[in-house]
């Protein structure tokens, strides 16, 4: 249910347009943030947020926006996909003309962009990056190319980075402020052969994701690749996309003629694939995943732990459980809950593709056979 109250309607009315999305409730630090400011300014907190929302205003509104998303990244993030990364880059660059082009749309302070252009240096490959980030506070830290070093447990290369991104790399990668709801979220720069968007997509509607993936489809290469987060490979896609090769990894198939969804994928995808109203019939597991997504796997672990409780059943909570407790580096406990997912009965994946999320639940088992 909506909150009415004025300081709430002046968030959503400045900041969900150029986010496109409107939680129900809002980071903590957005609101000290405006407290603070709206003190000091000698006004009241609805409207100083209304005046920060006015033309003349970007400062005002970059650090609205700064305490409103949740930049939570680091270098080398899931580290497996960045494995997958090299050998698709080394793979792709003899069948291109010229370097090959990457978008991270939603790159935060950086990291992601830097790390996939220092995973293509790694691979022999020419590639150019664009990374482009709704925050402007975040898009001027990526710019400046300091970055305290935040890399992810077991990443495949050695630290692209200590303090100061070097001169080679930064030469690779450029940062723009762009919204994915922006009439040109790539800028025009497209078309690309892979795009990244990982842990961006949670903080939207369910219902808004696949015409958000079809818009980052038309900027991709026929054959192009678009890597969400393990976690995000469980949201519904539009027809152009296929599933790829690994949880998070989608596919735009060769050739211009988009096959419609089988009927069986539209079946096992249920509700959520024609969207309205999904994410409300899953509150448990969209709170789970957002808060997977913002790096905060001890919270989802407890959350997926009461909807679980509630429905022992639940493919996606079992899945997201495991997505959880790998996070937190307990492999033994991610592979039983992953296993987990191969004995609940289809009837417990009403919103989601159960084929796709046992076939990916069995590659991560099978990866964490070994519990080290
Ligand atoms: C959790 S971070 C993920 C950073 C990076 N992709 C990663 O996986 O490490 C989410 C980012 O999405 C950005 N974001 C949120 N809504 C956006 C939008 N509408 N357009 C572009 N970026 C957005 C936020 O500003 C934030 O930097």
């Amino acid at each position: 249910m909506k909150d009415d109250r004025p300081l709430e309607r002046a968030l959503a009315r400045v900041l969900s347009p150029r986010l496109g999305h409107a939680p129900s409730r809002w980071p903590e630090t957005l609101y000290l943030h405006v407290r603070e400011r709206a003190q000091r300014a000698g006004l009241g907190e609805a409207e100083y947020v209304e005046r920060a929302g006015q033309a003349g205003e970007a400062a005002s509104l970059a650090m609205l926006l700064d305490a409103a998303t949740i930049g939570h990244t680091a270098a080398y993030r899931h580290p497996e996909q960045f494995e997958r990364l090299g050998r698709v880059l080394a793979d792709l660059a003899p069948r291109r003309p010229g370097p090959l082009r990457l978008w991270c749309a939603g790159c935060s302070t950086g990291e992601e962009a830097y790390s996939a252009a220092a995973c293509a240096e790694a691979a022999g490959v020419d590639a150019a990056v664009l990374g482009t980030d709704v925050n402007p506070v975040a898009i001027a830290v990526a710019r400046s190319g300091l970055l305290p070093q935040r890399r992810s447990v077991g990443a495949p290369l050695p630290a692209p980075w200590v303090e100061r991104v070097p001169e080679a790399l930064r030469r690779r990668v450029r940062f723009e402020v762009a919204s994915l709801t922006d009439a040109q979220p790539a800028l025009g720069a497209g078309p690309f052969d892979v795009i990244l968007c990982r842990n961006v997509l949670l903080y939207f509607e369910r219902d808004q994701v696949p015409r958000l993936l079809g818009r980052l489809a038309a900027e991709l290469v026929p054959g192009g690749h678009i890597v969400l987060s393990p976690a995000e490979g469980i949201l519904p896609l539009p027809p152009e996309l296929r599933r790829g090769p690994a949880p998070g990894w989608l596919q735009r198939p060769e050739g211009d003629a988009v096959e419609p969804a089988s009927p069986r994928a539209q079946a096992e995808e249920g509700p959520a694939s024609t969207g309205a109203g999904a994410a409300a019939r899953e509150p448990g597991a969209e709170a789970a995943a957002r808060l997977l997504g913002a790096g905060r796997a001890d919270e989802a672990e407890q959350v997926l732990a009461a909807l679980l409780n509630a429905d022992p059943e639940h493919l996606e909570g079992w899945f997201l459980l495991g997505e959880a407790l790998l996070a937190r580096g307990e492999r033994a406990q991610a592979r039983a809950a992953f296993q987990r997912v191969l004995r609940c009965s289809a009837a417990g994946a009403r919103h989601v593709d159960a084929g796709a999320l046992r076939r990916a639940a069995a590659r991560r088992a099978e990866a964490l056979r070994d519990p080290r």
